[in-house]
């Protein structure tokens, strides 16, 4: 059974930017959130994306009015009763992520097939909320989401193998690149990623190198879009941290232990660029500057 209809649930940074590339797609899409003032909030932000590639002349007024019209937001999860695929983009809390897929599958019929869009926490241990764990599957997108080419296909144990291949077509629909990978924590990106981040940190605190030169090190050197510093301000230093500690109470080894810079940054309410500071200072958005520390 092909995919008709999606539902997205939470649209807040990566939620917004999966409902939006799912309706730029062709898919009539639902995005859901808790309150009225963030689901306005989510839309006004798809609206201004949109708005930036019409600008920039990537999308035509009427493309723009089609992906318009296939979207819609509903605080209401009933909403999503219609729908034969759900993506989840909630806050990274189990209790939260189950609570909300079990009540998911009293509201949609079996065939519906849920995801998560989890960059940390265990597939399984979501799915077992469900009664559907066969149709339940990882898909983890990457910040901003209608520009990232790839999506994570994540399989469990339990996943069948139609519902599987049906979400690697879907990824192709959304023109992203799919990978598969198992259910193991962090998938792909993050197992290689999140070391690599905490290591320039490590280096950063023992004085191998500056911000800027950290940075540099990695752009120029190695042709990286972002030096890491840059994109751990990007993604956000509590993220990371919280990402990091998920990881090493899994493997229990080193190269996923938050160095103590950043537990004192997140502790200090430097998440980066979200919050104004982090490795570099925003005040001036367009001119960060590298923090002293
Ligand atoms: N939302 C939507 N579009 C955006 C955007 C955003 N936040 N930021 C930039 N863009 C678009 C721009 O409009 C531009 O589009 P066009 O080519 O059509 O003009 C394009 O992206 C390039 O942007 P810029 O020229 O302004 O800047 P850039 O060349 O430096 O690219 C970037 C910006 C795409 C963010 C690039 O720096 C990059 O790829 N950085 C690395 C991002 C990354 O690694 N993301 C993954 C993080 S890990 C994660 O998400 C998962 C996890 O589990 C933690």
């Amino acid at each position: 059974m092909a995919i008709q209809k999606v539902g997205v649930v939470g649209c807040g940074l990566m939620g917004s930017g999966i409902a939006q590339v799912c309706a730029a797609a062709g898919f009539p899409t639902m995005v859901r959130e808790v309150s009225a003032d963030l689901m306005d909030k989510g839309l006004k932000g798809i609206e201004k994306q949109l708005s930036r590639l019409g600008e920039k002349g990537t999308i035509s007024e009427a493309a723009k009015g089609e992906i318009r019209g296939r979207l819609k937001g509903t605080t209401s999860l009933d909403d999503l009763k219609g729908c034969d695929l759900i993506v989840e983009a909630i806050i990274e809390q189990l209790p939260a992520k189950r609570e909300l897929f079990a009540s998911l599958d009293i509201i949609c019929p079996p065939s519906t097939i849920f995801a998560s869009n989890t960059s940390s926490l265990t597939i399984t241990e979501i799915a077992t909320a469900t009664k559907r764990p066969q149709r339940f599957v990882g898909l983890h997108f990457f910040n901003p989401v209608p520009v990232m080419k790839l999506v994570e296909v994540v399989r469990t144990i339990a996943t069948d193998d139609a519902a599987y291949e049906e979400m690697v077509a879907f990824g192709r629909k959304l023109g992203k690149t799919p990978v598969r990978a198992k259910d193991s924590t962090g998938f792909i990106v993050n197992r290689l990623l999140v070391p690599y981040l905490l290591d320039a940190i490590r280096a950063l605190e023992e004085g191998v190198g500056s911000i800027e030169d950290i940075d540099n090190s990695m752009k120029l050197g190695c042709g990286y879009p972002m030096g890491p510093l840059t994109l751990l301000d990007f993604v956000g230093l509590d993220t990371t941290y919280y990402i990091s500690q998920i990881m090493f109470d899994e493997f229990k080894e080193r190269r996923f232990a938050a160095p103590p810079l950043l537990k004192r940054m997140v502790l200090a309410g430097w998440n980066g660029r979200k919050s104004g500071r982090g490795f570099y200072d925003y005040a001036d958005p367009q001119k960060p500057r590298p923090m002293k520390f």
